[in-house]
């Protein structure tokens, strides 16, 4: 990561005042001044600042329990953005790896790194979301087979890509699917003739929504759980 980032990250220094006092000879890197933005420090680098060392704080990956009635945005609006629920500082670095609807409930995933959350949004890579789906009626024979071939949303030129159904009971599924559309489950079930009444994700690639937290609660991810999006 470039030397202006990194310091902006660990520090309580914005991107512009970093590149400031970059320029101004105050940065150091393994005893050497660094005098330029670009500068990508290697992975154990002493960096200190006016002869401060700085502990260097990696990328932050966040899941979260999201309720209801919150926003997936940085900002408040009509109702509260969901970092109101989170404790971090430089909130406005993160950002949510795939919104949820202020209704929809569940596994949340809050990172600042930006190459990390691509891997789970970009239609090319499939990452596979699953969702436990409460349905207004009786889900039809039909629709289960239209989710198999792929159901062809409003308005979008081309069906989805075929989606899993479990069917739990007439009015209960779970779905997983591999694209994000806007909507787009509540869309799918709009299209077979039926209407989403509740909506939880579960799962995201293969990090599960921690069963120990309780709607509103966060932890940092594991190791694990971050390499294990490709
Ligand atoms: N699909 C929806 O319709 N809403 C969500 O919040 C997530 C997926």
């Amino acid at each position: 990561m470039r030397l202006d980032k990194t310091i902006c990250e660990s520090t309580t220094l914005t991107r512009s005042q970093a590149k400031k006092v970059i320029s101004q000879g105050r940065i150091t890197c393994d005893d050497k001044i660094i005098r330029s933005c670009a500068y990508k420090p290697k992975k154990n680098a002493q960096i200190f600042f006016d002869g401060k060392a700085i502990s260097i704080r990696g990328p932050r990956y966040i899941m979260l329990n999201k309720p209801e009635h919150y926003i997936c945005s940085n900002v408040d609006e009509q109702l509260p953005s969901l970092f109101n629920l989170i404790e971090a500082d430089k909130k406005e670095q993160l950002f949510i790896a795939g919104r949820l609807d202020e209704d929809t409930t569940g596994l949340t995933l809050i990172t600042d790194d930006g190459k990390w959350s691509h891997k789970i949004t970009s239609p090319r890579n499939k990452c596979i979301k699953r969702y436990r789906v409460g349905l207004d009626a009786p889900i039809s024979e039909d629709a289960i087979a239209l989710f198999k071939t792929g159901v062809q949303l409003k308005s979008e030129p081309l069906p989805c890509l075929p989606a899993e159904l479990e069917i739990l009971s007439s009015t209960e599924v779970i779905l997983s699917i591999a694209e994000g559309k806007y909507h787009q489950v509540k869309r799918m079930f709009a299209a077979v003739g039926n209407l989403v009444i509740e909506l939880h994700r579960e799962k995201i690639g293969d990090i599960e929504l921690d069963s120990k937290l309780a709607l509103g609660e966060w932890r940092y991810l594991t190791e694990k759980e971050i390499s294990s999006i490709k």
